[in-house]
Parts: C-alpha cells; structure tokens; sequence
C-alpha cells in the first residue's frame, strides 16, 4: 500500500525546521548508504548523530502521534529515528531497495520507508520520489508537510533536481504487522469503523458496530508481532 496523509506539520512547525535547517551542516548522503546504493545515490543529509537531527527527529515524531491515520496505517512497532536529506541542483538517487535491517546495535527490520517532504514543490523542478509496483510506477510530489508511506520492499529513486533544492525527511519503521496485504486489510478495516461512527445515530451502543470493532482487534490480535 502506497498512502498520502496531508498536514503532518504545521506551517508554524514547518518555517521552525527550515529556520533551524538554514544553519544545519549537510554532509555526503552515501554515510547510510549499502553497498549498492553506494553506486546510485548522489544527495546531502544530516549525520544521524547530529544534535539538530535529533531535535528535528522528536519533533518529527510529535507530530507523526497526534496523527491517528498514520497510527492506523502503519501501526509501527519501531520508528528508526528520522533522518533528514537534501537534493541541490543536480542530485538524485538512481534505482534501489532500501535496506531490510537498520541500526547496529538494537537492528530492526524495515518494513515501512516514509518521505515527509519539507520543501514546497514550486520550490524545486525534478526530485520526484517515484516508486515502482505491481500497479506500476507512482511520481510523488508532494506539499510540504505531507508525507507518503510505502513498502520499503518497492524499488525507488529519486529523479535529478534540475531547478532548486529539496529537503525531505525520511525514516523506516518495523511494524507490528509484517504482510503488507493484510496491515492493509486491517487499515481499511479500521477507517470503514471510523467512517460509521461519524454517520450511524448512537454509533457508541451500536452493536453491529461493536461487533465489527471486534473482528479489527482479533484479526489484529490473530496477526500482531510485538
Ligand atoms: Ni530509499
């Protein structure tokens, strides 16, 4: 499953990170980069270990909680810490899969990559994130604040920035459900109920509803990896 979710950041918080980002020392990006990304990736980042990327990292974080339709689609079991990246004039990042273990000393397993983009789309011309999957090839450029969650298993790029730069956020999560298919069974499920509680009268004491809540939490308790 390939989602949008819109206004993850604020433009309040978004003008604090590209203020803070101003002063940030951007470093070669082929530091988290495997052996065969090493070839194909051409882009700047913060080091992992940078103050700055810390606090931009929780800040990130705070806001991915107060957004349920996130919880609901990734229902992540472990969130890398967030990392932050820049294409200048020139840059892109050819063709590969992204790691499917990160972190040395507690590894996890890297079942979600997300991109929140950072930078406003008017803002640059190329760096589109395209994603490749059995339904084919997806372009995703988005506005600032807005992010995009998609199997870390799909094979993706990032096209040359021809005009500006762009700035991006971007993570890996281990969710508490492994399968694709069925975290996305369980996203609709969970979207459908919340659907009908906003339209059916006395949703609270409906017992179909209830019902139906029940099948969410023990298909989930049938499948969840904790
Ligand atoms: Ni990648």
């Amino acid at each position: 499953m390939l989602l949008h979710i819109e206004n993850i950041l604020t433009a309040e918080e978004l003008a604090h990170i590209d203020h803070l980002l101003t002063q940030a020392e951007f470093v070669d990006g082929r530091i988290t980069a495997g052996y065969q990304s090493t070839a194909v990736k051409n882009n700047l980042q913060l080091t992992e270990q940078s103050p700055l990327a810390n606090k931009l990292g929780d800040l990130v974080l705070a806001a991915l909680e107060r957004c349920p339709q996130f919880t609901s689609a990734a229902l992540p079991r472990r969130i890398y810490p967030p990392l932050f990246n820049r294409y200048a004039t020139g840059m892109g990042f050819g063709n590969h899969v992204d790691n499917a273990v990160r972190g040395l000393s507690h590894p996890m397993r890297t079942d979600l990559s997300v991109t929140l983009f950072l930078s406003k789309p008017d803002d640059y011309d190329g760096g589109e994130l395209v994603i490749d999957d059995t339904y084919g090839c997806h372009h995703v450029k988005l506005p600032a604040g807005d992010l995009v969650l998609y199997p870390a298993s799909s094979l993706h790029r990032v096209t040359p920035v021809t005009r500006g730069a762009r700035t991006a956020c971007f993570f890996w999560m281990q969710s508490m459900i492994r399968d694709d298919a069925r975290r996305r069974i369980l996203y609709d499920m969970d979207q459908a109920i919340i659907g009908l509680h906003r339209s059916v009268p006395n949703s609270l004491e409906n017992p179909e509803l209830l019902r139906l809540a029940g099948c969410y939490h023990n298909l989930l308790r049938q499948w969840v990896e904790l």
